[in-house]
């Protein structure tokens, strides 16, 4: 059993007493909230979230998934007829799917599944709950009816904790189009009720190249039963398969090294027992997170055929988060990446943003490292600027620089004055930090550390001049300070600490276009870490260049005039010797949002 970091400040609650099983926090979760300095109020907040959800027993339709309000409109009175009568899902299940099928099929494969559900459930009724369904089923259903409909049935507990949230078919379509040709061979190797195998069937044509897995057996029954009725005239048994797509019993099945698309949304996070915990770490050595999406990702290279497609719903922690860089080096050190695309919020309930990953089983072009962030590059003029930039002359704040964390106050109302006090002082957060400057403070604080929750050392808020940077911003944005100033934890603090570089033109670099570009190019993040500014190429300026760029700072603190910024900026440009038609390039990619 893990241990229980009791610095968490959670509190009391049967749901979180034991936390690492019940909700689902890795302990690389709970290192990653330390670097990050997730505060423990949000850490409360975030554990209670994931413990209420993975314990809740609430549901709801996902109108994501709804095709049209046919469908929306029917799943309430089936639930509430569901209800009165204490049916369970299963059956639920079935007779929305004989009320759906009612002759849309001569598959003789179709009876026999509708058959063997019927055994399996071994119900006294029914026949009359059928008849009913039957009464309140319209006539056409588009998309998968079925799968909408076991969504809403699911408790919101039941799906935090299977991983189980189906892809909105607009989504899945999108994916399927740009890879799927006629006869091209498809596997969803954790398929649900089939919506990514239904989306492909409308560009492969034959039923008989899709190939699907999932170990919820409900589901897969669906699966099988959509397949079967959008293909009415086909007589065909769906290669759609009961089975634990990770271990390793379902080769058999599913052929290896085969597929032109691999293609999913698989479960995130971490599921099942101990033993089964402990069972995956085994099998795949080389993911140390236990997160379930990087083992679908390294089982998919296995099932791709050779220049076949993987193409995955993730989420955007893939990207730059610490815990993933096991899946990020495996992936970029055999396989291309082919597209990263942010998708943003899909799923009802969910809050994590999603991208799609697209990756090539082929040798990797363009080496990556991959340490602190995923290092992928939409297009050649992005790829050859980075280039151009990590050829010159570089170094980085690694092992040249402290960081400290803002302030947290733990309650903020309670600590922070509006109007200052005898002893208090300004303190400041990160809406107040401006490219070189701090915004007036509008907030006081009388500071007593050992009354907030968490705080760096004082020494480090009482330096000489440190950098104050944003910490929830897609882009670097630092401010100078030489007053001693506080910050809450909005704004963190950079001490670097090569003494041959001056503060005031390393902020300047913090602040320009070449830097900017790079941070999003490369991190893609809408947070501004600890790792990431350490991994980014500064301009290793000499002393005179220096003292150009120092005079130029201090010039534009005083007169706050832009075209002296301009000149800053063109420094920057020049010493990477970044071309006009570049400059042009980049300046236009910084003011996309
Ligand atoms: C997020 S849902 C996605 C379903 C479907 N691909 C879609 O996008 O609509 C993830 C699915 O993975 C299945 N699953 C979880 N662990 C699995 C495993 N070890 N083997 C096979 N399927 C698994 C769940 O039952 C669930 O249906």
């Amino acid at each position: 059993m893990r241990e229980f970091n009791p610095n968490m400040k959670v509190h009391q609650d049967r749901a979180i007493q034991n936390p690492t099983d019940d909700i689902g926090v890795s302990d690389a979760t709970i290192r990653n909230w330390n670097r990050l300095g997730v505060s423990g109020v949000e850490r409360s907040a975030k554990l209670m979230s994931r413990a209420n959800k993975r314990h809740s027993d609430k549901s709801f339709m996902p109108a994501e998934y709804a095709v049209d309000s046919a469908q929306s409109e029917i799943i309430d009175p089936l639930l509430q007829y569901a209800g009165q009568h204490r049916l369970d899902h299963s059956t639920v299940l079935f007779l929305a799917a004989t009320g759906i099928a009612n002759d849309c099929t001569n598959n003789p494969f179709f009876s026999r599944e509708i058959k063997s559900w019927e055994q399996e459930l071994h119900h006294p009724a029914l026949e009359d709950h059928q008849q009913s369904f039957g009464r309140m089923m319209p006539i056409c259903l588009h998309g998968d009816f079925l799968g909408l409909l076991y969504q809403s049935l699911l408790s919101e507990g039941k799906k935090a904790k299977s991983g189980s949230y189906y892809t909105p078919p607009s989504v899945a379509r999108a994916m399927l189009e740009d890879h799927c040709r006629p006869a091209s061979m498809v596997l969803d190797p954790a398929c649900g009720t089939g919506q990514f195998l239904l989306e492909a069937a409308n560009l492969v044509g034959n039923p008989k190249c899709l190939y699907g897995m999932d170990n919820d057996p409900i589901a897969v029954r669906i699966a099988r039963l959509n397949l079967m009725m959008r293909f009415p005239d086909l007589v065909f048994e769906p290669n759609i398969f009961h089975a634990d797509t990770l271990s390793q019993e379902t080769k058999a099945d599913i052929p290896l090294d085969f597929f032109d698309l691999v293609v999913t949304n698989p479960p995130w996070g971490s599921h099942g027992t101990k033993q089964e915990k402990a069972a995956l770490a085994r099998r795949f050595p080389r993911i140390r997170s236990g997160e379930s999406f990087s083992y679908f990702l390294v089982q998919a290279t296995k099932f791709a055929k050779k220049c076949g497609v993987i193409s995955f719903l993730l989420p955007e922690s893939i990207l730059n988060i610490k815990v993933h860089s096991d899946i990020r080096d495996y992936l970029s050190q055999h396989f291309q990446i082919r597209t990263i695309q942010h998708i943003g919020r899909l799923f009802s309930g969910v809050f994590t943003s999603v991208i799609r990953l697209d990756v090539v089983n082929d040798k990797p072009r363009n080496h990556a490292k991959t340490g602190s962030a995923f290092i992928v590059f939409q297009n050649d003029n992005d790829r050859r600027i980075m280039q151009k930039i990590e050829s010159c002359p570089i170094w980085n704040l690694k092992d040249n620089s402290q960081f400290a964390l803002g302030i947290v106050t733990g309650n903020n109302d309670r600590h922070l004055l509006k109007t200052p006090l005898p002893g208090s002082e300004p303190i400041f957060r990160g809406k107040d930090v401006e490219p070189f400057f701090l915004k007036p403070n509008t907030e006081f604080l009388v500071f007593q550390p050992e009354k907030y929750q968490q705080v760096a050392p004082e020494k480090l808020f009482r330096v000489d001049e440190k950098l104050i940077y944003r910490f929830i911003s897609k882009d670097p944005v630092f401010a100078y300070d030489d007053r001693q100033r506080l910050t809450l934890n909005s704004a963190n603090i950079l001490i670097p600490t090569r003494p041959d570089f001056s503060m005031k033109v390393l902020c300047a670099v913090f602040n320009s276009d070449v830097i900017r570009f790079v941070y999003r190019k490369k991190f893609n993040a809408l947070k501004v870490l600890r790792g990431n500014l350490e991994a980014l190429p500064l301009p290793d300026f000499s002393q005179s260049d220096q003292q150009v760029l120092l005079s130029l700072v201090e010039d534009y603190i005083e007169t706050r005039n832009n075209a002296i910024l301009d000149e800053i900026n063109d420094r920057v440009y020049r010493y990477f010797e970044i071309c006009y038609n570049d400059i042009r390039y980049i300046v236009g990619e910084l003011r996309k949002n």
